[in-house]
């Protein structure tokens, strides 16, 4: 079966921390097929290695015969520059992939706050600012499509990474929400948790999950799904997903039916350890927004707070269903 190529002439994108690694596999992925791209990169330095440049993946863009522009402004603080100029280059804006993203910090502690800072900011206070900076542009195109950058570091991470752990586990919210907002204005939100093999991975103690990465974890195929999410075609938002090797696997919060205690006395709570801790499959609901877990809660209270959470209600919904949601044609 032949699939058609996923097309993006007259389209314009913006991806940040573009410079190098996985942004720079996004850029020129888009950039062959058509689309005109904004290339940003502050150049960050870790660990001696060369600061990555927007300009020198411009070069490799423009020598494919692409069209792309270079930015070095900070994500955190000039969101704003950033949009612009990709506004005044190319006349609109498409599509915006938050790929920007450092991962230092060191374990929690009095000075956590001052060494955490730039690792959360660039992730959150980073996607926000471009995000929102490009949302009108996004609304005034019809529709868009905004990639957030997320991790595996979601699940927990130990070494220190706490800042990185935080600041990625807030994309999936971010996502959920903000594509609540798009729905209505055609914009279609999603997180990655990508994994490949870049200098920031170079940077983990060499051993099997190094040997792992660098064989079978190349940036290209993460890059393909990102592609294919920033497609106007592709019918997901508010979605994160685990993306690597040429597998995306679909990532949720799940909630378990929960214990009950009937009094106020705290030391009840002990004897619903197992009830708390449950993982059987069966009893686990995948609410879409708060709104649905709340529902959730009164269920397994068995209680329905009000009739439209009762079945054929405004809020009634199936707790194993995630995504029955979806935009179609966002
Ligand atoms: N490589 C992986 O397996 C992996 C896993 C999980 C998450 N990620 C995330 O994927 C993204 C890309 O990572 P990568 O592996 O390609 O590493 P990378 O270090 O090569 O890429 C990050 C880029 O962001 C740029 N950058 C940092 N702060 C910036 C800022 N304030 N403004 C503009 N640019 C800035 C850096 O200069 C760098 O070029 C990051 O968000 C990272 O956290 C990567």
């Amino acid at each position: 079966m032949t699939v058609a190529e996923l097309r993006f002439d007259g389209l314009v994108a913006i991806v940040t921390g573009a410079g190098g690694g996985l942004g720079r596999a996004h850029a020129l992925m888009l950039a062959e097929r058509g689309c005109r791209v904004l290339v940003n990169d502050v150049g960050v330095e870790i660990a001696g290695q060369p600061a990555p440049t927007a300009s020198s993946v411009v070069a490799e863009i423009a020598a494919a015969g692409g069209a792309a522009v270079a930015d070095d402004h900070d994500v955190v603080t000039h969101g704003d520059a950033i949009v612009a100029r990709a506004v005044e280059e190319y006349g609109r804006l498409d599509i915006v992939v938050n790929n920007a993203g450092v991962a230092s910090g060191g374990p929690i502690g009095p000075d956590a706050p001052a060494r955490w800072a730039t690792t959360i900011a660039t992730t959150l206070a980073g996607s926000v600012a471009v995000t929102g900076a490009a949302w009108p542009h996004l609304v005034a195109a019809g529709g868009g499509r905004v990639v957030l950058t997320a991790s595996q570091a979601m699940f927990g991470a130990g070494g220190g990474a706490g800042a990185y752990s935080a600041a990625k586990s807030a994309m999936y919210g971010l996502a959920r929400s903000l594509a609540d907002e798009g729905r209505r204005s055609g914009i279609a939100v999603n997180a990655i948790m990508p994994t490949a093999w870049t200098r920031l991975t170079q940077l983990l103690p060499p051993g099997p999950i190094t040997e792992l990465l660098g064989e079978h974890f190349p940036v290209e195929p993460v890059a393909s799904f990102v592609v294919w999410l920033c497609h106007r075609d592709t019918p997901v938002s508010g979605e994160t997903f685990s993306v690597g090797g040429g597998r995306a696997g679909r990532v949720m919060l799940a909630e378990n039916r929960g214990g009950r205690i009937d009094d106020l006395d705290p030391a009840s709570w002990t004897a619903q350890l197992r009830e708390l801790l449950d993982v059987d499959p069966v009893g686990l609901a995948l609410p879409r927004s708060m709104v649905h877990e709340v529902a959730w809660q009164a269920a397994n209270l068995g209680r329905a707070v009000t009739s439209a959470y009762r079945p054929g209600g405004a809020l009634a919904w199936d707790p194993h269903e995630p995504g029955d949601d979806h935009p179609g044609a966002v």
